[in-house]
C-alpha cells in the first residue's frame, strides 16, 4: 500500500482514524474512520442512538474523543482545536435562535460573537438574508417565525463566519416534505459554493439525494461507506416480479425461466426473477414468455434502494419511521 501525504487542496476536508468514545463503560463510538474530501457533501447515515451527534460533537471540538485522531480543515483536533473552530460552522453551535431578537439581530449577534466588526457583520447579514430569502422577515422577532423559516435562519446563522466546513446534525428532522426540499436546495447551494458539508441523517432518501459519499453508522461503527450507487450495488435485491392469472401460467413460466434465479409464490401467483433492472434482461424475460405463449398479468421492476442496503448491512429493517414523511 502506498502512503499518501495529503497537502494542498485537501485542507477543507475531514479525516479521522479510530475515533472512540465511551460514556461510563458504554461504548458509543467504536473506532470510526472518516474521509471527507473538500467541497463534497458527506452523509453520516444511521438510526437513533447510532452515535451521529457524538461524532459531530467530537469533530467540531465540543467534546474530546477517548482515542483516535482527526483533522478538520487541515488542523488537528487535538493540537489545534481553536484553528478548527475558526474554520467550521456547526448547526446547533449557538444553541438556538434567540426568539426575542429579530431575524437580522440574530445574524448580527453571531457576527459579534465572531468579532467580524460592525460593517462586515452588517454586510454578511444582508448577504445571508438575501440568499435565504429572509429579507422580508428581517425585522420580525424570531419567536414569530414559522418552524420552516426558523430552520432557515438557523442555517444562515451557521454560515455567518463563512466556514469552509459545515456540520449539519439532522438538518431536516421533523420538517414536512416540502420544507425538507427547500433545505435540500440550500444544502446543495452550499456545496456548490465549495463548502464541505458533513451532515447526519436518519433518512436514507436524504443521503441519497444530497451526498457525494455516505457512511452508514450503526452501533458506533461504520458498517459501509461509498457513493449511493456503490452501496446499492453491494446488495442483491433487484428483481423483476411477474404476476399470473392462474397456476398453469406460473408453472410454465417457472419452467421456461428456470435458468435464472427465480422465486415463486403459489398463493400470490407471482414469480420473482433476479435482475439488476437493465432493459436487455427485461426484454429477454418478456421474449421467453411471449415465445411460450405465457401471459403475465402484471410486471414490476424492483431496483434496490438504500432501505435494502441498510437491511442487508445490519440485518435490521429501518422501518417506516426512517423514511421522510
Ligand atoms: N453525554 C452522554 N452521556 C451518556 N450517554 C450518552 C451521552 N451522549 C450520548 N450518549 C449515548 O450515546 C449513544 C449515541 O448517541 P448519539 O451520538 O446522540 O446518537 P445519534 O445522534 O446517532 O442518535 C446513545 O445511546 C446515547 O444515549
Ligand atoms: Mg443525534
Amino acid at each position: 500500500m502506498t502512503a499518501t501525504i495529503r497537502t494542498t487542496g485537501e485542507s477543507r476536508g475531514i479525516f479521522a482514524r479510530g475515533l472512540r468514545k465511551a460514556y461510563g463503560g458504554k461504548v458509543v463510538l467504536d473506532g470510526v474512520d472518516l474521509d471527507v474530501m473538500p467541497g463534497t457533501v458527506f452523509a453520516l447515515l444511521g438510526p437513533n442512538g447510532a452515535g451521529k451527534t457524538t461524532t459531530v460533537r467530537i469533530l467540531s471540538t465540543l467534546i474530546g474523543a477517548d482515542e483516535g485522531w482527526a483533522t478538520v480543515a487541515g488542523h488537528s483536533l487535538r493540537e489545534a482545536p481553536d484553528a478548527v473552530r475558526a474554520e467550521i460552522g456547526v448547526s446547533g453551535q449557538y444553541a438556538a435562535v434567540d426568539g426575542l431578537l429579530t431575524v437580522e439581530e440574530n445574524l448580527l449577534l453571531i457576527a459579534d460573537l465572531l468579532h467580524l466588526g460592525r460593517a462586515e457583520g452588517k454586510r454578511r447579514a444582508a448577504e445571508l438574508l438575501e440568499r435565504f430569502a429572509l429579507s422580508e422577515v428581517a425585522r420580525k422577532v424570531a419567536a414569530s417565525l414559522s418552524g420552516r423559516t426558523r430552520r432557515k435562519l438557523h442555517l444562515a446563522m451557521t454560515l455567518v463566519g463563512r466556514p469552509g466546513v459545515v456540520f449539519l446534525d439532522e438538518p431536516t428532522t421533523g420538517l414536512d416534505p416540502r420544507v425538507r426540499r427547500t433545505m435540500w436546495d440550500l444544502i446543495r447551494d452550499l456545496a456548490a459554493s465549495g463548502t464541505t458539508v458533513f451532515l447526519t441523517t436518519q433518512y436514507l432518501e436524504e443521503a441519497d439525494q444530497l451526498a457525494d459519499r455516505i457512511a452508514v453508522l450503526d452501533g458506533g461503527r461504520i458498517v459501509a461507506e461509498g457513493t449511493a450507487e456503490e452501496l446499492k450495488r453491494r446488495i442483491p435485491g433487484g428483481h423483476i416480479r411477474l404476476r399470473f392469472t392462474d397456476i398453469r401460467h406460473l408453472n410454465a413460466a417457472t419452467d421456461r425461466l428456470a435458468l435464472s434465479t427465480v422465486t415463486r409464490d403459489d398463493t400470490e401467483l407471482t414469480l420473482q426473477v433476479s435482475s439488476d433492472g437493465r432493459i436487455p434482461v427485461l426484454r429477454a424475460v418478456l421474449d421467453v414468455l411471449e415465445a411460450s405463449g405465457i401471459q403475465a398479468e402484471a410486471l414490476t421492476v424492483h431496483t434496490p434502494d438504500l432501505d435494502d442496503v441498510f437491511l442487508a448491512l445490519t440485518g435490521r429493517d429501518r422501518g417506516a419511521a426512517a423514511r421522510p414523511r
